[in-house]
C-alpha cells in the first residue's frame, strides 16, 4: 500500500487523540492534511484493538464517499470503535446497530421512507407556533432561576430546547425533558469524563432510557395516538412492521440526532455573534435573512465533527489504496472550511451566501433526515431570542465538551438583558 503523507510528524498523528481537541477541532492540522496529496492514516491510540482509521478531509472526498455506500458502507457504527464495552458485556453498540443511520440500503432506505414524511420542511412548518412556545417557556424558565439575567447558555437553556421539540412530536410529556437530556448527554458524551466516568455509564443510561420507552411503545400498542412514536409503530414497509428493537432504537437515534446537534449549532452560533458585533448587527438589523445565518451556523460549527463509514471492497481514494474492512472518517469539520469550496472559510460570515456546506452531511443516502426541522427551529430560536434581549453578551470562561465527535460547548455563561 502506498503512503501519501511523507511528514513523519504529520504522519504519527492520531486525529482522534483528544489533546488535540481540547479547545476545539485541530483546524490548523486539518488544513495541513488538507493540502498534502493522499490520505492520513491514524491508529486509534485510546482503542488499540480498534485497528486504525483513514481521515477524509476535503470537501470533494468528503461529497465522494457519502454518496457511494456500495463501496463505503455505515453498517455497525458512525463512531470510529465498533466495541465500547469489553468483550462478555453487553455492548450499546450492538444496540445502536439498529438505528437507520448505521444500515445500508436497502433496509435504510425502507426505515427512512417511513419517516421522511414526517420530516419534510413543509412538515416542519406546523411545528412553528410550538417551537415558539417551547423556546419562550425554557427562556422564562432560565430566567426564573436566574432573574440577574447570567445564565449558562448550554446548561440552562441549550439542552432543553431540542429535547422538548422533538419529545413533542414523539409524544414525550414535556415534564419529562430533564431525564431525557439525562439519558441522551450519558449515551453521546461518551469520550468526556465528567458526564461518563467510565464506559459502563453508557449502558446504564440505556437501561434507565429503554423501560422509559418500552412503557411509551406499549401504551401506544394498545392505544394509538397521533404522535410519531405511533406513526412509527403502525407504519409498515412491504407488509412488514418495525420490529420492537427498531421503534425503540428509532426513538433513540431522534433523540441523540436531533437532540445535541441542533444544541451544539444554536449555541455555538451564538457564540461567534456575540464574539463579532459587526456580525451581530447584521443579524439583529435584519441585513441578512434569518435563514442564510442558519447556514453559516451549521458551515462554521457543525455539530457532528465526523461521521464514521467502512470500506466494503478495496478502493482508492485521492490516490490512495483503501482496503475492504478499512474505517474512514468523514469529517465534516474540515471539509466546511475547504478553501476549494469557501472563500476565507476560516471566517464567520452570515453574509455567505452560497453556502453549500456539509454540515447536515455530504450528500447521499444518509444526508441528516431532520435538516428541515433543525433550520427552522435554529431560525425560530435565533429571533425569538434576540427579540426577547436587547443585549446578550458573553459572561465569563466558557467550556468544550471532551470529544472529537460532538462538537460543542459544555457551557457558554452569558447575560442577557431583557427589553
Ligand atoms: C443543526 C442540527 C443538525 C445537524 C447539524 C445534523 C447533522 C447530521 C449529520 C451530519 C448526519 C449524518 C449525515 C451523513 O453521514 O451523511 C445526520 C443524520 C441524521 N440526522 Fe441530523 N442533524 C441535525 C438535526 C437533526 C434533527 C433535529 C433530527 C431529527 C429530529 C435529526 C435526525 C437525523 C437522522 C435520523 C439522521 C440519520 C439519517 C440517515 O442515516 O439516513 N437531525 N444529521
Amino acid at each position: 500500500m502506498t503512503t501519501a503523507l511523507e511528514n513523519p510528524e504529520l504522519s504519527e498523528l492520531d486525529v482522534s487523540d483528544l489533546e488535540l481537541w481540547k479547545d476545539g477541532p485541530p483546524h490548523e492540522v486539518f488544513r495541513e492534511l488538507r493540502e498534502r496529496p493522499g490520505l492520513h492514516w491514524s491508529d486509534l491510540g485510546d482503542f488499540p484493538d480498534e485497528g486504525g482509521f483513514w481521515s477524509i478531509v476535503r470537501f470533494d472526498d468528503i461529497a465522494t464517499v457519502g454518496r457511494d455506500h456500495e463501496t463505503y458502507s455505515s453498517d455497525r457504527s458512525i463512531i470510529l470503535v465498533d466495541h465500547l464495552a469489553p468483550e462478555g458485556q453487553p455492548d450499546p453498540i450492538d444496540l445502536s446497530a439498529n438505528m437507520l443511520i448505521s444500515q445500508d440500503p436497502p433496509r435504510h432506505d425502507r426505515l427512512k421512507s417511513l419517516v421522511q414524511r414526517a420530516f419534510t420542511p413543509k412538515r416542519a412548518q406546523e411545528h412553528t407556533e410550538r417551537m415558539r412556545e417551547i423556546i419562550n417557556l425554557v427562556w422564562d424558565r432560565a430566567l426564573g432561576e436566574h432573574p440577574d439575567g447570567r445564565i449558562d447558555l448550554v446548561q440552562d437553556v441549550g439542552v432543553y430546547v431540542p429535547s422538548m421539540v422533538i419529545g413533542d412530536m414523539l409524544g414525550v410529556p414535556r415534564e419529562d425533558a430533564d431525564r431525557l437530556v439525562d439519558w441522551t448527554n450519558r449515551t453521546t458524551a461518551f469520550e468526556d469524563p465528567r458526564m461518563v466516568p467510565d464506559l459502563g455509564e453508557v449502558w446504564r443510561a440505556l437501561e434507565e432510557f429503554i423501560p422509559y420507552v418500552d412503557a411509551m411503545i406499549k401504551e401506544r400498542e394498545e392505544t394509538p395516538t397521533d404522535d410519531l412514536t405511533s406513526a412509527v409503530i403502525e407504519a409498515e414497509i412491504d407488509g412488514e412492521k418495525l420490529s420492537h428493537d427498531e421503534v425503540l432504537m428509532f426513538f433513540f437515534l431522534l433523540m441523540v440526532a436531533g437532540n445535541d446537534s441542533t444544541r451544539a449549532v444554536f449555541t455555538s452560533g451564538m457564540k461567534s455573534l456575540m464574539e463579532d458585533p459587526e456580525q451581530m448587527e447584521l443579524v439583529r438589523s435584519g441585513a441578512v435573512p434569518l435563514e442564510q445565518v442558519v447556514e453559516e451556523f451549521v458551515r462554521f460549527h457543525p455539530a457532528f465533527a465526523y461521521m464514521r463509514r467502512t470500506a466494503t471492497r478495496d478502493a482508492e481514494l485521492a490516490g490512495q489504496e483503501i482496503a475492504a474492512g478499512d474505517k474512514l472518517a468523514l469529517w465534516y469539520v474540515s471539509g466546511n472550511r475547504d478553501a476549494t469550496a469557501f472563500d476565507d472559510p476560516d471566517v464567520f460570515d452570515v453574509r455567505r451566501d452560497p453556502n453549500p456546506h456539509q454540515g447536515f452531511g455530504g450528500g447521499g443516502r444518509h444526508f441528516c433526515l431532520g435538516a428541515g426541522l433543525a433550520r427552522l427551529e435554529l431560525k425560530l430560536w435565533i429571533e425569538e431570542t434576540l427579540r426577547r434581549f436587547s443585549d446578550i453578551e458573553l459572561d465569563g470562561p466558557t467550556e468544550r465538551m471532551r470529544s472529537t465527535f460532538l462538537n460543542q460547548w459544555s457551557n457558554i455563561p452569558v447575560s442577557v438583558t431583557g427589553r
